[in-house]
């Protein structure tokens, strides 16, 4: 569980995405792409889920992409390297089911952009087409272009500010890519608004859509009923019947009403700790 490196990917005045490495030659071994750890910096501290962006099965690595965003992912933002987690636990969650679909659209927005990579080299690996779009908020904040355009048979790039790419939304390129041509699947990762635009858009389209939630979890193991999740009629837990879901299933209001309970408790402690 200890920090092997640090590095910090992407910067801009009030946002930053932090890439580490730890060393857990158990999660390594049997982890998935898809699939999730939950980690603890501090033993009073709460416990947040991250996906696994890549593992390194020799040195008994795995590498997790973060945003400081809160009051958890700016400790861990402040460890490091030779520190070590307080708690770490995993492989959790269903991993990605890997198959040749034919054409696939995978979209990463803003730190989801990790969490797209894992998925679209297994995808590249087992045949398929792929064109993928990543987008944020503005160029500073963009990450992990270099490795996906290695993996892409297209990459499109855009920023919201158009600072760099093209000005705009990636539902804007996938609505024009889904009125051009036909894909067999759309993989999604980011903040619920882009997830429930594009699950909006390729329902319209008939396109099977994949997505992964980033719903709040406490204990990760189907325990606490913390992360739960409408899915058509039924409630799913995303820790243990996710991370990934039919988009066109998920209650994309009541996961963001949930998503955001802790919001101004959150404002409140980081205000105190950055005083
Ligand atoms: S995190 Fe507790 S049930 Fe999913």
């Amino acid at each position: 569980m200890k920090l092997i490196h640090k590095e910090i990917l992407s910067q801009d005045k009030d946002a930053k995405i932090i890439k580490i490495t730890v060393l857990s030659p158990e999660i390594a071994q049997k982890v998935k792409p898809g699939q999730f750890v939950v980690l603890m910096v501090a033993e009073r501290g709460e416990r947040i889920p991250l996906t696994v962006v890549e593992r390194n099965l020799e040195e008994g690595t795995i590498t997790l992409i973060f945003q400081e965003v809160g009051l958890t992912t700016r400790l861990l933002g402040q460890l490091n390297v030779g520190a070590s987690l307080f708690a770490l636990v995993g492989p959790l969650g269903h991993p990605t089911e890997i198959k040749k679909y034919g054409k696939i659209i995978l979209i990463g927005g803003g730190v989801g952009i990790a969490e797209i990579y894992p998925v679209a080299q297994a995808f590249k690996e087992a045949g398929n087409y792929i064109e993928t779009i990543i987008g944020s908020r503005t160029q500073a904040l963009l990450i992990l272009e270099k490795e996906l355009r290695g993996v892409s048979d297209v990459l499109y790039v855009t920023t919201d500010d158009g600072s760099y790419g093209r000005k705009g939304f990636t539902t804007d390129v996938l609505e024009e890519l889904l009125r051009k041509e036909k894909f067999d699947l759309v993989y999604a990762v980011g903040p619920i608004p882009m997830m429930k635009k594009v699950s909006f858009l390729t329902k319209e389209f008939g396109v099977k859509t994949i997505v992964s939630l980033n719903a709040i979890m406490l204990d990760g193991t189907g325990m606490c009923g913390c992360c739960r999740v409408e899915i058509g009629a039924k409630t799913q837990f995303s820790c243990v019947d996710g991370p990934e879901f039919d988009g066109h299933l998920v209650d994309w209001d009541g996961l963001a009403k949930r998503n955001s309970i802790y919001t101004e408790q959150e404002k409140h402690i980081c205000k105190l700790l950055i005083k």
